[in-house]
């Protein structure tokens, strides 16, 4: 409707009347319940400038950011300071695994019920062959910036929020295992749900979500539909990452991947783009995991739906 067909009426005359009109309503107790806030869009220039800090630490500490080497526990307290800057509460679980010590990093956003806890989770570790941006700087720097993206909100959700980094997923999941079998019964039965973010950025990117929860997976595939994205499940080795020893202790778990090593059909390439018959990351677990690596527009979508569902499943 345009204000021109409504002669004598200036729209500061329109927005006065229409304040009014809700200012009634709510005295009346006929206004709606609020809706709960949605997320914020997560800046790519900011997931990106920490994928860049992930490289200049890796370059800076043997070309990697490997368990038990320098690279990692940089990486860490890169991460660790951004978070306790923001106001989390950040504690290090060390543990030792294969002779070398690793850390995980978990930080909690004060507040919420913290008999529903919601966690979301990345590994923060490279292998040791390269700086490993895409596998899984780009999970980690999502999670990152979702986590200072509820800071900068202030958001206050009915659940608890937690967010961790792990140690040592490349050698077998063994950061994330050591968190779960260390959680007593009563603190595993509060988590409501567990987030996994690795490999979100891949170069040649396909769009899958977890086949896990229903509930969380809804949640994903409703953010690309919204999109106009389509989805796929994801099928590169189900259990081949942080969410699985959650899986197996009775968590609901979800999560979302961009693909690894196995190779583009030309029905994906026809409905996502990119190069068939090619991987998805080509540089999966080489030096080449730079970050060259990275599709920005799979990074983007895939930080934006880490936000959403920390968003929806904690309100
Ligand atoms: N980090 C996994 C690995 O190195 C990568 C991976 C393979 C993956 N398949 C997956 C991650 C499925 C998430 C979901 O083996
Ligand atoms: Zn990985």
């Amino acid at each position: 409707m345009k204000l021109s067909v409504l002669p004598g009426r200036t729209s500061a005359a329109l927005a006065v009347s229409v304040a009014t009109l809700l200012a009634t309503a709510s005295i009346a107790g006929a206004a709606p319940a609020p809706a709960a806030a949605a997320a914020p869009d997560i800046p790519l220039a900011n997931v990106k400038a920490h994928l860049t800090q992930f490289q200049s630490i890796a370059a800076a500490n043997g070309g990697n950011r490997a368990h038990g080497r320098a690279g990692y526990k940089a990486s860490l307290d890169y991460v660790k300071a951004k978070l306790d800057a923001a106001g989390f509460t950040t504690t290090i679980q060390q543990f030792t695994s294969s002779g070398r010590t690793g850390y995980n990093l978990i930080a909690d956003w004060p507040g919420g019920d913290t008999n529903q806890v919601v966690m979301a989770g990345s590994h923060l570790d490279s292998v040791s062959s390269g700086a490993g941006i895409n596998d899984n700087g780009s999970g980690s720097a999502a999670v990152l910036e979702t986590a200072l993206a509820v800071s900068r909100a202030q958001y206050q959700p009915t659940k608890h929020l937690r967010f961790a980094w792990w140690g040592a997923e490349e050698l077998g999941l063994v950061g994330s295992r050591y968190y779960v079998n260390n959680l007593s019964s009563a603190n595993r039965a509060k988590i409501s749900g567990y987030l996994n973010f690795d490999m979100i950025g891949s170069p040649n990117p396909g769009y899958f979500v977890y086949d896990d929860d229903p509930a969380i997976e809804k949640v994903f595939k409703d953010y690309y539909a919204g999109l106009g994205v389509a989805t796929e499940i994801e099928t590169e080795g189900d259990g081949r990452s942080d969410h699985a020893p959650f899986k197996n202790a009775g968590v609901p778990v979800g999560g979302i991947f961009t693909g690894a090593s196995n190779t583009k059909s030309a029905a994906q390439a026809a409905k996502w783009g990119g190069t068939s018959g090619q991987a998805f990351d080509r540089c999966y677990h080489s030096s080449c995991d730079t970050t060259s690596n990275i599709n920005d527009t799979a990074l983007n979508r895939n930080s934006d739906a880490a936000a959403h569902a920390v968003w929806e499943l904690s309100s």
